[in-house]
């Protein structure tokens, strides 16, 4: 997902705006209020998807670990006759951080509607491109290159009048928010639906530790490399010098929040330098920078989820091999 483009910032959020008078990516806001946070360093997880992140992504859910990819394709194989069956025409198809789309082919290949439009909304223009030609068979694919509000905006501005939306969120992405998040951005979502639109949401559920540890750690180590990509693109895009063997993947179960959290553990006291943002960043032995958080929900909490941001919940399916969840919500 490249957050690549660039925005001007508002004036004074950051003062190299003024200095260099140049128009400052996010990226590279993102990444100055993130190591320079007194207490936790952290950076937003949706960087990780660069064209290699999301390729180092992709790799993960080939991992026999993650099963949770597994577990989210069988429900979808599943569930998409009878949410097919709720859709009334017209109707169009979008989906929140698309990725490469390879799920997504039970859900279109379940609705014969000829025409039907399919719109991925991703960061990734690398995924988008590969969404199309996985996907073009399948249905008339509009990629929409952006982030999840400006890409909900853009589908506003392009579906037909009168159009049903099924809005897809699929393999747990809800679980990136922090729960203090979530209620607010589904709220946000509900916002730009329209009333009788179906929003398809897969969350994964709290299962035993040890297996949704090491679902976040694999011994391949490819979760690490994704982890660690996140300090390459900063070198990349950002003239950084992070020593990438000078840091250390983690992943730890925080129990009172329910969620597995990956960091980037800092091998010594070192320096890196970020050239973009003329910043030096220290880091002591032990340190860590906060990558990600991956929630895990309960049935329960899926339902006061939808309830209390706008939605009904028509129906969900849940495996037990591997508990996740896909839960049907109606605007
Ligand atoms: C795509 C955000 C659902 O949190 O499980 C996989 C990303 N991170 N392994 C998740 C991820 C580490 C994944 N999501």
């Amino acid at each position: 997902m490249s957050m690549g483009r660039s925005g001007a910032l508002k004036a004074n959020s950051f003062p190299m705006a003024t200095t260099l008078d140049l128009p400052v990516s996010e990226f590279a806001a993102d990444v100055w209020a993130g190591l320079t946070a007194a207490n936790q360093k952290k950076l937003p997880p949706k960087y990780f998807y660069d064209d290699l992140g999301s390729k180092l992504f992709e790799a993960i859910t080939l991992l026999p670990e993650y099963e949770l990819s597994r577990a989210d394709e069988r429900l979808l194989a599943r569930c998409a006759g009878s949410v097919a069956s709720r859709l009334r025409y017209p109707c169009v198809v979008a989906e929140l951080g698309s990725g490469s789309g390879k799920k997504t082919n039970h859900i279109l290949g379940a609705i014969h509607i000829p025409g039907l439009k399919y719109y991925p909304i991703d960061v990734s223009s690398e995924a988008l491109s590969a969404c199309s030609r996985e996907l073009g068979k399948l249905a008339t694919v509009e990629v929409i290159n952006g982030d999840y509000f400006q890409g909900l905006e853009c589908l506003d501005r392009r579906r037909p009048d009168q159009s049903q939306l099924l809005l897809l969120f699929l393999g747990s992405t809800i679980g990136n928010l922090e729960r203090s998040e979530q209620h607010d951005f589904l709220c946000e979502v509900r916002g730009r639906l329209r009333p009788g639109d179906l929003f398809l949401v897969g969350a994964d559920l709290v299962k035993d530790v040890d297996r949704m540890l090491a679902a976040y750690d694999d011994p391949t180590n490819v979760t690490a490399a994704f982890n660690l990509n996140l300090l390459a693109r900063m070198n990349r895009e950002l003239q950084a010098d992070f020593d990438l063997r000078c840091f250390v993947h983690e992943a730890v179960w925080n129990r009172v929040e329910r969620r597995i959290e990956m960091h980037l553990i800092s091998r010594e006291d070192q320096d890196a330098r970020v050239g973009a943002l003329d910043l030096t960043v220290h880091f002591r032995a032990g340190e860590s920078i906060w990558t990600e958080s991956s929630h895990k929900f309960t049935m329960e909490e899926l339902k006061a989820l939808a309830e209390d941001s706008g939605f009904k919940v028509l129906d969900s399916w849940s495996d037990s091999e591997w508990p996740f969840a896909e839960t049907l919500w109606q605007a």
